[in-house]
């Protein structure tokens, strides 16, 4: 057998650990970056820059791919189809990436009888309103398109606050949505071969900040029976979109049961801590889904594994710091290089333990010698602006 080549649409930090994961695998990585300052340009085989907005781009970088996968997916899914029109391998499918669209994940999940929040799909203030009278206020609004660690998610007080939004986003479409009381955050991590058969990771507790995911705790400390059927949603969620890699579905554990939040097609911030704290890395695993190869175990090298992010702050950049960091015992530090930018996601630290707590403690305390406070910068995520607090 030859050497696969694997094309990564995208080149932030999740195609850098990806390509990380292919080095050991000699799994050969071509990356389409936009920039070579781009942080899977340092780690990828090679590096090609263009914009993957425009077919021509995406069809010349996938000739000669094994398999084109993604780092995000605020790729055009038509786009994709054209690919595959033309023969070419492309995991996750256009089919799946629609599912990016929040708008379009709610409404065939609720099709598919996938428990989901009570919602609605708005693009004017009425609408708006009128579910906030229905169902009470505040309510979330969620553009359907392009929002990511929290940016595009707003929490409205009143018919008020939805008249502004809904003229700042000019008919853009929004997922309006109550807001929950939410018991727990929890993220189910699956990998599925293009072929069909799947594995899924330990159930993860995300605690977030202003609507961004600032650490991990793997077990999630939740009802063991919970954990299952949160296991059993997350693959049934996968098998019914017909996932291909790394799937990671959110859940949000509420007194009427679990509801699916949201879904991401590819590595996700809540599998960073399969690096160290797996047998295989989510990274490792959506190589061998996408490649079709078997997946490797999930299990938890640790009784208990926390990861905490490292977000950027205006003052400095961590790396100056990184000796400190790495004195501290039992924790690995993961740094992007990615240029400083307020609550920005710079790197990760995760360690392992023997409860979470002491798993926690480490990671933190490697996480504050990089210099970086433990909650992000306010970014002024209230409701009195109209962004979820
Ligand atoms: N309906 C809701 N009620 C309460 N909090 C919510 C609701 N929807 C989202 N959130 C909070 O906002 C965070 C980000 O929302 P999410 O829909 O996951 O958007 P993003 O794409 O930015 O991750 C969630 O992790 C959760 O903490
Ligand atoms: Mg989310």
């Amino acid at each position: 057998m030859t050497a696969p080549v694997v094309g990564i649409v995208g080149a932030g930090q999740l195609a850098r650990m990806t390509s990380q994961a292919a080095i050991s695998l000699a799994v050969v990585t071509r990356v389409l970056a936009r920039d070579p300052s781009d942080p899977a340009c340092l780690t990828c085989t090679t590096f090609e820059i263009g914009d993957p907005g425009e077919f021509e781009t995406l069809e010349s970088f996938s000739r000669g791919c094994d398999v084109v996968t993604f780092d995000h997916e605020q790729v055009d899914p038509a786009l994709v189809d054209e690919l595959e029109a033309l023969g070419r391998q492309v995991h996750p499918s256009g089919r799946v990436l629609r599912f990016s669209d929040k708008a379009h994940q709610r409404a065939e999940f609720a099709a598919r009888g996938i428990p989901v929040p009570e919602f609605v799909i708005a693009t004017t203030a009425a609408e708006v309103v009128s579910f906030g009278d229905v169902h009470g206020w505040p309510v979330v609004a969620k553009v359907a398109v392009g929002g990511y660690d929290g940016r595009g998610v707003f929490v409205l007080d009143g018919p008020d606050q939805a008249e502004t939004l809904m003229g700042r986003l000019e008919a853009r479409r929004v997922v309006v949505e109550p807001m929950l009381a939410i018991e727990a955050e929890i993220s189910v991590v699956v990998a599925r071969r293009t072929s069909g058969a799947c594995v899924s990771y330990p159930v993860v507790e995300t605690r977030q900040v202003d609507g961004i995911c600032v650490e991990t705790i793997t077990p999630a400390s939740i009802d063991p029976e919970v954990a299952d059927r949160a296991t059993a949603l997350a693959r049934r969620v996968a098998e019914s979109i017909g996932a291909t890699g790394i799937l990671a579905v959110e859940l949000f554990v509420t007194d009427d049961g679990l509801v699916v939040n949201e879904l991401a097609p590819r590595p996700h911030n809540s599998g960073h801590w399969t690096i160290e704290g797996a047998v295989t890395s989510q990274f490792e695993n959506h190589l061998r889904g996408v490649l079709d190869w078997p997946l490797g175990d999930t299990s938890l090298v640790a009784p208990a594994v926390a990861t905490v992010n490292v977000l950027g702050t205006n003052s400095h950049d961590p790396i100056q710091h990184l000796p400190a960091a790495l004195a501290v015992e039992g924790a690995r530090v993961h740094l992007y290089a990615k240029a400083v930018r307020e609550g920005r996601k710079l790197g990760h630290v995760t360690a392992t333990g023997p409860e979470p707590e002491v798993a926690l403690r480490r990671a933190r305390a490697a996480v504050e010698a990089l210099g970086v406070p433990l909650t992000p910068p306010s970014k002024a995520l209230t409701s009195k602006n109209g962004v979820l607090s």
